[in-house]
């Protein structure tokens, strides 16, 4: 009854709802994109001696400069972009706070954003806040691709936007060069702005990652977004960045210094620890991940599903037409009840479902026990359902 008309569409976030849902049936949790477990020593001794230290106050509004310095040379390495750690990056309350923060302080009423379907699920509520209006395109499975020519048709002299995010969860897409190119032809032509989440930069498989931002032309128009929680592990600190020109940070601060002015000084301190890690770090995360990536296809193959090979990023998705449920909705409660395994269904991602196909998100961010737990419940669950019809 009190919820405000703008927010009133988009009702309980469906994370809350399957960790709820997994709790309530001691569910094995693949639904909500967390690890299973800690995140490295050096992460976590950095955060510590923080505290020890003192940071414990409100610091630079902006993130504080010793962070913005250390975070300069990993932006350089995934963008080949030098961004000026005073002007040109702002560190938020994770990247969820740094799209909120980007899409208020840049939107207008009435100002058109694209963005894909599916898509991270907090897209569409922040471009209602900020009122705009998102004009959304569909990723059809089992590809998953960017067409240009769908790009095409949604654009409008009121685009101001477009919010793209590469590895891609749910899909788990890297969006190649030709695609990426696509978007950039488009944003240059039409001076639409891009915001480009880069959150599991470093978990890719099959091909490396490209950021749109360092592609020609791009630089000056792209806001980069990532965070530390997905590289290292740690996804409750919440601590984000927004990388890109001043003027674009402008806008981002604007809004950043009355959503949260600054966000946590001892964990803000402990991203100048991680980026010390440098790149053998990040190779030994892209091992784990390829090894937990496999296990979890192992799992889902050998109970009957057909999970899409994920490219990047720590999610699977594989289609449900086979299990007879109806919706992905419902197969997903049939999930969460009876096998007893935590998933999240694709169309929650959506605005139209039907257009990208049927789908469950399974999270492989998780201990081997933990997936081979689930793949455990799951061949029970299909070896028993046809003694049920
Ligand atoms: C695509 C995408 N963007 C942003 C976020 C949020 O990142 P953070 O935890 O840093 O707020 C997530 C988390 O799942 C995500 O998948």
């Amino acid at each position: 009854m009190t919820v405000a008309r703008r927010l009133k569409p988009f009702g309980e976030s469906v994370f809350a709802t399957m960790s709820r849902l997994a709790l309530e049936h001691g569910a094995v949790n693949l639904g909500q994109g967390f690890p299973d477990f800690d995140p490295p020593k050096f992460v976590r001794e950095a955060a510590k001696q923080a505290i020890d230290q003192g940071f414990c106050q409100y610091g630079r509004s902006a993130g504080l400069l010793e962070v913005t310095r250390a975070l300069a040379p990993q932006l350089k390495q995934t963008t080949g972009n030098s961004y000026d750690p005073e002007r040109e990056i702002t560190v938020t309350a994770g990247c969820t706070e740094t799209i909120a923060a980007a899409l208020l302080g840049l939107l207008d009423p009435g100002d058109e954003v694209i963005m894909f379907d599916p898509s991270y699920d907090s897209y569409a509520a922040c471009v209602a806040m900020a009122g705009g209006v998102a004009r959304r395109i569909a990723l059809r499975g089992p590809t998953f691709r960017i067409e240009e020519a769908a790009l095409r048709e949604v654009a409008s002299p009121r685009t101001r936007i477009i919010l793209l995010n590469s590895p891609h969860n749910p899909t788990g897409r890297i969006f190649d060069e030709a695609e990426l190119r696509a978007v950039a032809r488009l944003a240059q032509e039409r001076n639409i702005i891009v915001i480009s989440d880069e959150v599991y930069e470093q978990i890719t498989f099959t091909r490396a990652h490209l950021s749109i931002a360092s592609l020609s032309g791009m630089a000056e128009r792209t806001l980069v977004l990532s965070s530390l929680g997905k590289t290292y592990s740690c996804t409750g600190w919440k601590i984000g960045w927004a990388a890109g020109p001043s003027a674009l940070n402008e806008a981002v601060r604007a809004a950043h210094q009355f959503l949260t002015f600054c966000c946590a000084t001892p964990l803000q301190c402990s991203a100048v620890g991680a980026m010390a890690s440098g790149s053998a770090y990040q190779e030994q995360l892209r091992r784990d991940y390829g090894v937990r990536r496999q296990i979890a296809l192992e799992e889902l193959r050998s109970a009957g599903f057909t999970p899409i090979e994920p490219e990047g990023s720590y999610f699977i998705v594989a289609p449900i037409t086979h299990l007879g449920l109806g919706s992905d909705t419902q197969a997903a409660e049939a999930l969460v009840r009876e096998a007893r395994v935590a998933t999240i269904p694709v169309s929650a991602f959506c605005a139209e479902p039907a257009q990208t196909g049927l789908y469950l998100r399974f999270a492989f961010c998780k201990q081997e026990a933990t997936l081979r737990e689930a793949g455990r419940r799951l061949r029970a669950w299909t070896a028993q359902r046809p003694a049920r019809v």
